[in-house]
């Protein structure tokens, strides 16, 4: 049903001065009738919606309405004034436009603001001209928008630095609630909140604060949830170790799969292969976070040092070296003198030689021979790359480099 306009003036009698005299009466004539009320419907109203102060329980032969504006008759906060018998309303000094009184006493608010929160009270004039006033309560709340959390220091350093979060935008008789790491805040002296909750103060702000975090924003009518914000704090990142599959290997045979191990989290991985960004081969592949090398099958050319490099937006650093010894079968001649030679210049190189043939000669039984080719990435590169023939043709071993005191002076047997 379509409210009559509250500018209607149709047939209306002066209604205020009526009204004065009826309030001085109702100081005498105080309420009688218990059950006469009225609720707003709804209970919590959403800015821009319509409100009905709907009344209830009104009996007896009506003279006319008056709403008022607090909780007191006033006749500088009357709202409108309706007579029954005439059914116009007529709009008083706090009229706004969007008030309607119905001829059964209920007022009609529409497209109510946060301005309409308040009391509303209700004065009923009876033909005897006693009077009736009841008073109650209009609540208008915003619909929450989805809040935003800000930082006043987008890139904080760990320990160092203070951040201020804060949950925008403002709105009235809102309550927020944070979590971080989704979970709701831990007992902390680290951690301030402001008296309204919207704003949360990070001292010495840890990684461990890095979120996602989260803010709520809650009133009568609405719960709403922020986009998850991370914090990018700043803080070194630790070494990273690689952990190895094999590193000594056979080539075409077996697959070399070296993992760059972290503690630290919001970090990427980038790998070396002696001294320069490793090139991906296609026997090569990365798992998607990098942190994984594979290489399958390896190939001689794999031989060599690999590490690996972990960084952060503040920082990087570099784990330690791993080296894979690639075996490789060869069926040519014997080793000439001139690599034999070459073979006893670097004692390090000896070691780590030895080392290699140490598996050589134990699990495979057979000679090992440095072929020439391989010795300039064996010197230049620290790297170990090793060939064996896989016949009996060459004189068997002691099957123990500690044994062979010629091989473990660097000797070559002949
Ligand atoms: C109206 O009055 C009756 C009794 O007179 C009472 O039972 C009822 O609860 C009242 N209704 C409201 C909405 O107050
Ligand atoms: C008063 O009239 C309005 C508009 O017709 C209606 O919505 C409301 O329910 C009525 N109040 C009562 C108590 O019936
Ligand atoms: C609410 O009242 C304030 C002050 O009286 C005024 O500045 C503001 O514009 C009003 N808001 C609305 C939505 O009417
Ligand atoms: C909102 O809070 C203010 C005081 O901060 C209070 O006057 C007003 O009534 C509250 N509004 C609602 C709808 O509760
Ligand atoms: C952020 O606010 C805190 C507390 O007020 C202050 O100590 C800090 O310096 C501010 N950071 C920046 C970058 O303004
Ligand atoms: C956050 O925590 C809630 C329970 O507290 C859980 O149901 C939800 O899966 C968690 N979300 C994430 C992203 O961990
Ligand atoms: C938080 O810590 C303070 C001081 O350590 C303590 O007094 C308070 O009871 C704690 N609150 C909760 C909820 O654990
Ligand atoms: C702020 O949050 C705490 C819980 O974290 C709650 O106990 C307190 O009532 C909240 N204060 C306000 C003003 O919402
Ligand atoms: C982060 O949290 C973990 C686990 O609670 C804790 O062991 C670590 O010390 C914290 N780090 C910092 C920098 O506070
Ligand atoms: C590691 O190397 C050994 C000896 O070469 C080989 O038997 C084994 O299959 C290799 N493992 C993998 C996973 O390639
Ligand atoms: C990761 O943390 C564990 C336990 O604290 C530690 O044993 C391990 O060495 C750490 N790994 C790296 C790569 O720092
Ligand atoms: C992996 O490394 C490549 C370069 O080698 C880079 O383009 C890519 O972004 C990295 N991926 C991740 C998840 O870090």
């Amino acid at each position: 049903m379509k409210p009559p306009s509250a500018h209607a003036r149709r047939g209306c009698i002066p209604w205020n001065g009526l009204l004065l005299a009826v309030s001085l009466l109702t100081f005498w004539n105080l309420p009688t009738t218990a059950h006469l009320t009225f609720e707003s419907v709804p209970f919590n109203a959403a800015e821009g919606t319509d409100v009905l102060l709907l009344v209830h329980n009104v009996t007896g032969d009506l003279l006319g309405y008056g709403w008022y504006r607090g909780e007191r008759v006033e006749n500088n906060q009357l709202i409108a004034s309706c007579r029954v018998y005439t059914q116009v309303n007529t709009p008083g000094p706090a009229h706004s436009g969007r008030g309607t009184i119905y001829p059964n006493g209920s007022l009609l608010i529409q497209t109510v603001t946060q301005n309409d929160t308040g009391y509303y009270t209700l004065l009923i004039t009876k033909n005897d001209l006693q009077t009736e006033r009841l008073a109650g309560q209009l609540r208008v709340y915003p619909v929450l928008p989805t809040p935003v959390i800000t930082s006043n220091n987008s890139n904080p350093k760990e320990l160092e630095d203070t951040v201020v979060l804060t949950c925008g935008p403002e709105t009235p008789n809102t309550s927020h609630m944070w979590r971080i790491n989704n979970q709701s805040l831990p007992n902390s002296t680290r951690l301030e909140l402001s008296e309204d909750n919207r704003t949360l103060t990070l001292f010495h702000v840890t990684r461990n604060d890095t979120g996602p975090n989260m803010c709520e924003t809650r009133n009568p009518l609405s719960v709403s949830r922020s986009d998850p914000f991370t914090l990018n704090v700043f803080y070194p990142v630790a070494q990273p170790s690689i952990e190895a599959s094999n590193t000594t290997v056979t080539e075409h045979e077996n697959t070399v799969v070296l993992t760059c191990r972290t503690n630290d989290t919001g970090i990427s991985v980038s790998w070396f292969f002696s001294d320069q960004s490793l090139l991906l081969t296609e026997k090569m592949t990365l798992s998607p976070d990098n942190s994984t090398l594979s290489i399958d099958p390896v190939r001689r050319e794999d031989a060599g040092d690999y590490w690996c490099e972990v960084s952060n937006p503040s920082s990087s650093s570099i784990g330690d070296p791993v080296t894979v010894v690639v075996l490789w079968r060869e069926n040519g001649p014997a080793l000439s003198m001139e690599v034999l030679t070459v073979i006893a210049i670097g004692v390090l190189v000896r070691v780590a030689l030895v080392a290699a043939l140490g598996f050589l000669f134990s699990s495979r039984g057979v000679e090992a021979l440095v072929e020439k080719g391989g010795l300039h990435s064996l010197l230049g590169k620290g790297a170990l790359l090793v060939p064996y023939f896989d016949t009996n043709a060459v004189t068997s071993s002691s099957g123990n480099p500690q044994d062979n005191p010629d091989l473990s002076e660097g000797q070559w047997p002949e």
